[in-house]
Order: C-alpha cells, then structure tokens, then sequence
C-alpha cells in the first residue's frame, strides 16, 4: 500500500474528473484520493490529503490552475503538480513552469501520456527526497582539487558569460539561439549551462526533457568523469549539449561554488565554447564563473532600470578588475520605442555597445512558445543575423565573420575598445 501514488485531480469539468478517475483506476499503482472543482478547493485538498501528484487543469473559476500552483509551490510543495491544459492555452506553458508546475500535459491526452507522466514526476519526486536527505545528512566534505588560475586558463574550452543586471531583458533567449548559432557556424562543440539555478528556462526555450540536471551531477560529484556529465547532459538542436538547472528551484541552493568549479573544470576539458546563462544575482557562484569567463556578454535593452542596473553591473565588474576588454555589452530589443537610443545608452554608461539585437515579438514568441530556437527556422530573419553576428565577435576567427562581416564593420571597429 505504501507505494501507492496517491493522485487529486482538479478540473471544473465534472466528465473530464470522471474519465480520469476511471481512467487510472485501471492502474495497480495510483490510487485517486480526492477530486475538486477549482483550484481553491484544490489546495485545500491537497493541504488535507498530501497526495503525491496533483493534476491540474488551468482554466477554472474561482482561482485558476496557474495560481493554485503557485499557492501549491509554497505551501504544499511535496505536491508536485502536473497542469492539463487544451492546446490554444500553448501560451501557459512558461508561466505554468514558472509557478512551479512539473509537467504539461496538452488535451486531449493519452492515457498513456497520462500514466507515463504521473510516474515520472512521482520517481522524480521520490529521488529528490532521497537526495534532500542524503545532502541534509552532516558530512565531512573534502573540497575537491582545486585547479590554480593558470591552469584553469590553459584548459582549451572558452566561457562565454551572459549576465543582466536586470531580468526580463533577453538573457536566456539570446544565450540559447546563440549557443545553437555558434554550433552551426563554427560545427564546434558547444556546451550551454544553465546557472539561472532557481528558475532558469533554457530547457523549455529549447523543449527540452528536464528529467536530469546540474542535481545529478553534485549528488555524484566525487565520482564525476566527463562520461557521467555527457550523460546528464541534454542534446539540444545542432549537437549542442545542455546542462540543465536542479529539477526542482529549492534544490539550487545544494550547489556550491565548489561543485561550479569542478564542472566548469571538466567542461572546459570537453568542450570548444561554453555559453552560460544566468540569474541576476551577482552572488558566489555567478561571481566564480564572472570571474574565470574568457567574455561576459551583458545584456541590456532601452529601458531605465535595465541602464541602471547595467551601469551598477559594469561598476561592480571594474572593482572585481574585469578587464573591459572582457565585457561585451549587447542591445536587446534595440528599436524598441524609447526616449533613449544606441548612442545616448553608450553616453550614459561609457561604454561601447558591441551588438545589437531588433525586437521582434512574433517570432520571438512563437519561437519559445514552440521550444524551437529562431536561429533555426528563421536563420534568414534579422533577429537570427544579428546572433551570428555576435557569434563572429565572440568568436574572430570563426567562419561567421565572413556571414556578419558587411553589415558589421562599423561596430567592430570599436568593439572591446573602453571609451
Ligand atoms: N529581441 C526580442 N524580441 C522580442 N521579444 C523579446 C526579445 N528578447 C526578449 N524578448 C521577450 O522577453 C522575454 C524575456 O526574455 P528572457 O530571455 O527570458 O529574459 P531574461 O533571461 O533576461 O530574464 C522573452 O520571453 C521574450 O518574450
Ligand atoms: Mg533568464
């Protein structure tokens, strides 16, 4: 009995809850305990009978299955949740996995699909808890070897670093088609961390299966070879591999600046170029990596806390003494409608812009939308030229200069150079 997977299921449509409920009562190993018709119900549910999952559907009166989630989240967080939702709702898919949702599931859905998911995220769950457990056990931890800066420098992978002082302006969006733009390009290989460790969204930028992340590979730290990490990484579109956030976000503060170290040690060994996308929090671990990327690319866009928080960024940058010779500062949504322009952005700060990158809302949105990096199903749009013409500056002697080389002159010319 105890391996029940104890199932609630809330939807406001009475035959969807009996289908399902007859649906998996034909399984050996889930058991429905409790039903309820919108999501207040359901947390109240959920806080009484600590099911193990909870499927949930979106649109439902009273409070709705995105907001329930986030209430579940909080509250009842051994309750993974999967959400159902019909396929024009496509659009909840980022906001229901931010709320902190496991898996999406689109109606009409197999009972297959059902079943599979339901067992997936309760092991995923079951092996959370047991690393939870294992890590909350004391444990004398030997540091492991830690390279010296020269030799961390000779190793052959370069790390392209990508901060914003600012969410919300672009950083994961242009890390990812970058990194994929860079594997087609250069035919190199190219890695792309995910170290926005809480709520990072490359794997769903790229739709990719989040069974596996960073969790993995520091569960198993002391034995880690570049075999396991190739393992836990994800293949993503050109050959491109992926190492994906912690399964869930209050996992991420089970990793270390120690364990970064390690992985960016073997990384480097493995890999051409690592692309690394991140949060905005300038703490230890994003300071570790800022400090050993052979570029950090900043993103910025046109508006005023994006230009201050770029500003306070570059300033902590020049007194941890990252050259500016390192720092690529990169203009997102560049022709938005803004009082500011290209040239009063580089006035306020002092600093050259070295790229810049349009808006372009429906692609961008159907490209994420879709998990279908824009670099390639519009390699001919703007939005994808001016990537690969970032790929040609990060990389000078790649086969993408030539491709950026016309259009891109001017701002090469004082590229990397302090005004
Ligand atoms: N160049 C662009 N054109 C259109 N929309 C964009 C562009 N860049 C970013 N966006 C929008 O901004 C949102 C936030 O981007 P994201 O990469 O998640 O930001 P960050 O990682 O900096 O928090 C995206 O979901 C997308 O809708
Ligand atoms: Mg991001």
């Amino acid at each position: 009995m105890a391996d029940l997977i104890k199932v609630l299921i809330v939807d406001d449509i009475p035959s969807t809850l009996d289908n399902l409920q007859k649906l998996l009562s034909f399984e050996p190993d889930i058991q429905v305990v409790g039903t309820a018709p919108n999501g207040k119900e359901g947390v109240e549910q959920a806080r009484k009978l600590d099911p193990d999952i909870v499927l949930m559907d979106v649109n439902m009166p009273i409070v709705d299955g995105i907001q329930a989630t986030e209430i579940l989240a909080q509250e009842v967080p051994n309750a993974p949740v999967i959400i159902m939702s019909v396929q024009g709702e496509r659009d909840y898919l980022r906001r229901a996995m931010q709320s902190g949702a496991r898996e999406f599931l689109i109606k009409p859905f197999s009972g297959d699909e059902l079943i599979a998911s339901i067992r997936r995220v309760y092991q995923l769950e079951q092996k959370k808890e047991s690393f939870l457990a294992k890590t909350a056990a004391p444990e004398d931890q030997a540091p492991g070897p830690q390279p010296a800066d020269g030799a961390r420098r000779a190793e052959h992978g370069q790390v392209f670093f990508f901060y914003s002082g600012k969410g919300g302006v672009g950083k994961s969006l242009i890390a990812a088609n970058l990194a994929v733009s860079m594997a087609n390009e250069t035919k190199a290989k190219v890695a792309l961390v995910d170290l926005d460790l809480q709520f990072g969204d490359v794997g769903v930028l790229l739709n990719l299966d989040h069974s596996q992340g960073i969790t993995d590979l520091i569960e198993n730290i002391e034995h880690m070879d570049q075999e396991f990490i190739r393992e836990v990484m994800v293949d993503g579109p050109f050959g491109i591999k992926v190492l994906l956030t912690p399964i869930s976000p209050e996992l991420a503060d089970l990793v270390t600046v120690d364990h970064v170290r390690r992985i960016f040690s073997e990384l480097r060994k493995m890999f051409d170029y690592i692309i690394v996308d991140s949060s905005c929090h300038l703490g230890e671990i994003n300071l570790e990596v800022l400090d050993h990327a052979d570029r950090v690319v900043v993103v910025t866009s046109l508006s005023i806390p994006s230009i201050k928080n770029t500003k306070l960024a570059l300033k902590i940058f020049d007194s941890l003494s990252i050259s500016p010779d390192r720092v690529v500062l990169l203009l997102n949504k560049s022709d938005a409608h803004s009082e500011f322009n290209r040239e009063s952005v580089e006035a306020n700060l002092r600093f050259p812009i070295a790229g810049q990158v349009p808006n372009d809302a429906k692609l961008v949105i159907n490209s994420i939308n879709r998990g279908n990096p824009f670099v390639t199903t519009h390699p001919e749009s703007e939005i994808s030229q001016r990537i690969r013409e970032l790929v040609a500056k990060l990389i000078p002697s790649s086969p993408a200069k030539e491709a950026a080389e016309p259009a891109d002159k001017k701002a090469r010319k004082g590229l990397f150079a302090r005004r």
